[in-house]
């Protein structure tokens, strides 16, 4: 039987590249890009021009996916915060170019937001709180959410937060507790902080669950568990049996961060386990599967597919 298509754009990113192994038994994956090519077994890679709408068009025109996936975005919150045109730009413009096509060829389309958009005073936060974006990145994001609805009424909007294995230019809050734990390094993480972790593969199969059902508008896949990021790291050590005591307690003040961040980043995910009807998983379960995949080879796969930057930047 062929195989249905999903195209995913922000082809090179740390979640596309988790997502495409996710789902490429199944599917027949094409990574779009933009600087950066991206070399997988089973993968196809195309630079897709997000930015101009016209070749946006006759790319995805030849193409012809029964599914987007909208991954690409400027995810460096400090970085947003100095050039809010261009977090606009990207996270605001590119998804509504995106969901415009999307909207007009009748494709299903899964946006990936945030978990970013609220003020950060209380957690567990469900889709139908009201955001209160406290920087450029969050506020670029829920630009990008209002115009992807829009021009795409039956687009998936998904908020979360999510881990896996990254790649040699794009390292993941998980790689980088790891890395620095078996090089020897203490490291601080926050205790005042928390949020409700997915892995990326279940993020990924869990859009595609909504998607078979038809759900549109905006759900949260998030883990079932609220934690620290202290916790989080501790727990993750601890699974992965390096030494838990090197990461000591800090707090987000300490840090003097340029753009001001929530607290409590924590999302609810009851309206995505109630319309799927099933748990979406404990830390310990993502943990012990990042583990088995590091030991199935997706670490080492990873590191290695997203190549150097192409200089085409047009920006
Ligand atoms: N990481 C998290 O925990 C997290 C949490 C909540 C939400 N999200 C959302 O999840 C999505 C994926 O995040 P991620 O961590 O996978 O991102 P990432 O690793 O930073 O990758 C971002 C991707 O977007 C592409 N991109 C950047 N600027 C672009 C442009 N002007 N035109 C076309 N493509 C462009 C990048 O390509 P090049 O590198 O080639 O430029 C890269 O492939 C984002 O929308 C993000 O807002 C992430």
């Amino acid at each position: 039987m062929t195989k249905r298509k999903v195209l995913l754009t922000g082809g090179s990113g740390l979640l596309a590249t988790n997502w495409a192994c996710a789902v490429r038994t199944e599917w027949d994956v094409v990574l779009g890009t933009h600087l950066h090519p991206v070399k997988l077994d089973g993968v196809t890679c195309c630079q897709l021009d997000l930015d101009d709408e016209a070749r946006l068009w006759a790319q995805i025109g030849q193409m012809a996916p029964d599914l987007i996936v909208h991954t690409a975005g400027l995810t460096d919150v400090d970085r947003c915060e100095a050039d809010p045109r261009l977090a606009t730009l990207v996270n605001a413009q590119l998804a509504c170019n995106v969901a415009t096509i999307a909207g007009r060829t009748e494709c299903k389309l899964i946006h990936i937001s945030t978990d970013h958009l609220f003020a950060g005073d209380r957690g567990l936060r469900t889709e139908s709180d009201m955001p209160c974006p406290l920087n450029e990145y969050a506020r670029s994001k829920l630009l990008g959410e209002s115009l992807v609805q829009a021009a795409c009424p039956s687009a998936l909007v998904v908020r979360t937060n999510f881990f896996g294995w990254g790649h040699a230019g794009r390292q993941s809050f998980s790689d980088w507790i790891l890395a620095s734990l078996r090089a020897g390094k203490g490291i601080p993480l926050f205790d005042d902080v928390h949020f409700t972790p997915v892995l990326a593969d279940t993020l990924a199969l869990t859009a595609h669950k909504l998607a078979e059902v038809g759900a549109s508008g905006i759900f949260n896949i998030t883990g079932d568990e609220r934690v620290s990021k202290y916790e989080f790291g501790r727990r993750l050590a601890e699974r992965f049996e390096m030494p838990a005591e090197l990461i000591r307690r800090s707090q987000m003040d300490l840090a003097q961060l340029r753009a001001k961040r929530p607290g409590d980043m924590s999302l609810a995910n009851a309206k995505t386990r109630s319309c799927l009807g099933v748990p979406l998983g404990s830390l310990d379960t993502y943990f012990s599967a990042l583990h088995r995949q590091e030991r199935q080879g997706r670490r080492m796969e990873l590191l290695a597919a997203v190549g150097e930057a192409s200089g085409l930047d047009s920006r």
